[in-house]
């Protein structure tokens, strides 16, 4: 279980999040959506501790920190039970996809060499990347980067995955390929956050839906009732430029 209460972040004298709730139950998948800039990914990195927000409680599990104080201690553990999936992959161009997904299993969870080798393999047969293990990032499709990408996460066995947009990167014919693993991965019932500009995909694996716009959430519910009935003008508004997206999968 994961819990954000009243997260408020600025950038400068600039707020952008202003008092954000968002709850995900153990083994749920939310999905966020809404309009570019509204303030999705620095949600997730305020999650992740990539940004530090101003105010706000975090809680993972029985563990709740306050956002304004964390600790050393608290940015590891918090670090240690989420993981992200990047927009962009974020892979160390020159390390191949194996070390890719083997360094953060020693750095952070001092996995000995061996044990990160093998548990990194499992991760690659399972998203279908085993002969690619010695390929670098350069030398991998965008598709492929991110099943590397998808596989580091999914290595660390963190408690929440957040996933910043995962195939907005991609080439169109890349898109359903790292959307089905997505899918496959939700089956498992890993607690997760999608942001993910993708509605269909979004009714089809999120149990709850929210709608964020200009650094707050507008409006949240089950997937189905937020996507095909939102009572918010401003979320029917945003669902309206995909309508026809939409609307084959009613
Ligand atoms: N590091 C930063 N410094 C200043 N402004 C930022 C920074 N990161 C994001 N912003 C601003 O915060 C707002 C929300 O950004 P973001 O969270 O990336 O939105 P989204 O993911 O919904 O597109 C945007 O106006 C963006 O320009
Ligand atoms: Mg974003």
């Amino acid at each position: 279980m994961i819990r954000l209460c009243n997260l408020h972040k600025s950038f400068g004298d600039k707020a952008i999040l202003k008092g954000i709730d968002l709850e995900v139950e153990s083994g749920e998948t939310v999905a966020v959506i809404g309009p570019s800039g509204s303030g999705k990914s620095t949600t997730l990195r305020c999650i992740n501790q990539l940004e530090q927000a101003q105010k706000g409680k975090l809680t993972i599990g029985n563990r709740e920190y306050d956002l304004e104080k964390i600790t050393p201690a608290d940015l590891k553990e918090i670090r240690s039970s989420t993981a992200m999936v990047f927009q962009n992959f974020s892979l160390y161009e020159n390390k191949t996809a194996l070390w890719n997904i083997m360094l953060p299993l020693i750095k952070a969870k001092k996995y000995s060499k061996e044990d990160a080798r093998k548990t990194a393999l499992e991760h690659l047969e399972k998203v279908g990347l085993l002969p690619w293990k010695d390929h670098y990032p350069s030398q991998l499709s965008g598709g492929q980067a991110q099943r590397v990408g998808i596989a580091r996460a999914l290595a660390l066995k963190p408690e929440v995955i957040l996933f910043d947009e995962p195939t907005s990167a991609l080439d169109p014919e890349m898109v359903q390929g790292v959307l089905g693993l997505i899918r496959e991965i939700s089956k498992e019932r890993i607690t997760s956050i999608i942001v993910t500009h993708e509605l269909e995909f979004a009714l089809d694996v999120a149990d709850h839906v929210v709608f964020m716009e200009d650094g707050c959430v507008v409006e949240k519910g089950e997937a189905r009732e937020v996507l095909k009935n939102p009572q918010n003008e401003r979320t029917a508004k945003f669902l309206g430029h995909f309508a026809d997206k939409l609307e084959y999968v009613i």
